[in-house]
């Protein structure tokens, strides 16, 4: 049985299962970072989709329509945005939505753009107002109004910028404003991997890190990775820790399940915080339907951590359904916490974790 603990503030920040990242683990992120759409794993309809896009634009010579990537955390989006650059043969300009808090300094970044350079906007949601509005006019028609002055005197003075290729990602697309959406040529809807292409990602980062890992333990940390690549890797290091220090180095099945046990995670790659949400739900709530926000502080998370984090791989994993009503547990997660479901429990007859 779960035990609930009533403070699960912080929880987050111990697991190992956070799909965002550390800032730690950055220097590791970029070690590990596909180069060109060739070595990236998996995705193979975006991949496809995005390659006639950049052949296409090759072809005619000029910049490729604007791109958005849109998924959960860690799947690859920034690995994307900068293999398009790559793939492009030019520069990327980096930024994010947050950052781009006046518009003044999304003009200063957009002047400076040479042609058919790639400037990618992450977490492209969360720019402010202002800003998004001088995007409009930017993705459209490759210029801005800049406006000099105050008040009745102020003047608004139209600034050439150079045809040039935003990539934005978003880990909620349902928040982007229609108008900013439309203008985006082609937007890749990314997935969670399975766990073969889990595999091979793991496979690739185990050479790249001298690592020597089996099959069945890369089989092993690649189902328990809720099928994203960043918790693949991080899980690799972890496991690669217990390996150097409890065995002989090398990662095969046995040593994958004691270090992963040591980190609390279970074999569905649900750790504390997913089984508190799940606890909670049919244990506090009798499965539900119960809104995000109520279930967020019966775990003592933040809504967005529970509805960002927890839930994409909490759905897709099929223990949790989202409904108009609230959130309802389903009979798999019912029995994965080792109790019986109601009759009127969601059911969910394929417990696999990846089918399309
Ligand atoms: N398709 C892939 N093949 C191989 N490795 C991958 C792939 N996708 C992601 N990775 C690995 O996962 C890590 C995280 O990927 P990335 O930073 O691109 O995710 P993200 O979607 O931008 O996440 P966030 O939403 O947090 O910005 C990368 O450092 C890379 O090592
Ligand atoms: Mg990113």
């Amino acid at each position: 049985m779960e035990d609930m603990s009533d403070d699960l503030a912080g929880e987050w920040a111990e697991t190992q299962l956070s799909p965002l990242a550390e800032p730690a683990e950055r220097d590791d992120e970029s070690t590990l970072r596909p180069r060109d759409l060739h070595e990236f794993v998996g995705q193979p309809r975006v991949r496809e989709q995005l390659q006639l896009v950049l052949q296409g634009a090759t072809r005619r010579g000029a910049p490729p329509d604007h791109v958005l990537l849109s998924g959960p955390p860690g799947l690859g989006k920034t690995s994307l945005a900068m293999i398009i650059a790559a793939e492009l043969g030019r520069p990327i300009r980096i930024t994010s939505g947050p950052a781009l808090e006046r518009a003044g300094d999304l003009a200063a970044m957009l002047s400076n753009l040479a042609e058919g350079e790639v400037m990618f906007i992450d977490e492209i949601h969360r720019i402010a107002r202002p800003a998004e509005e001088m995007l409009y006019l930017a993705m459209e028609d490759f210029r801005v109004d800049v406006v000099v002055g105050k008040g009745p005197g102020a003047t608004s003075i139209p600034l050439e910028i150079a045809p040039f290729t935003l990539v934005g990602a978003t880990t909620r697309s349902g928040t982007l404003t229609g108008p900013l959406r439309d203008r985006f040529g082609f937007t890749a809807h990314m997935e969670f991997y399975t766990p073969e292409e889990l595999e091979q990602v793991l496979r690739r980062s185990a050479r790249i890190l001298g690592i020597e890992l089996r099959d069945d333990g890369a089989a092993e940390i690649a189902s328990r990775s809720r099928g994203t690549p960043r918790i693949a890797n991080r899980l690799l290091r972890r496991v690669r820790d217990y390996a150097e220090v409890r065995a002989d180095g090398r990662v095969d099945l046995a040593v994958a399940q004691a270090a992963l046990a040591v980190y609390d995670v279970d074999d569905l790659g649900l750790d504390r915080l997913d089984r508190a949400v799940l606890s909670a739900l049919v244990r506090s709530f009798g499965g539900g339907p119960v809104g995000v926000a109520t279930l967020a502080v019966a775990v003592g998370e933040e809504p967005t951590t529970v509805e960002e984090v927890c839930e994409p791989y909490l759905v897709r994993a099929g223990m949790l359904a989202r409904t108009p009503r609230g959130r309802v547990a389903t009979a798999l997660a019912w029995s994965h916490l080792g109790l019986t479901a109601p009759a009127d429990a969601p059911g969910w007859t394929a417990p696999t974790l990846f089918d399309e």
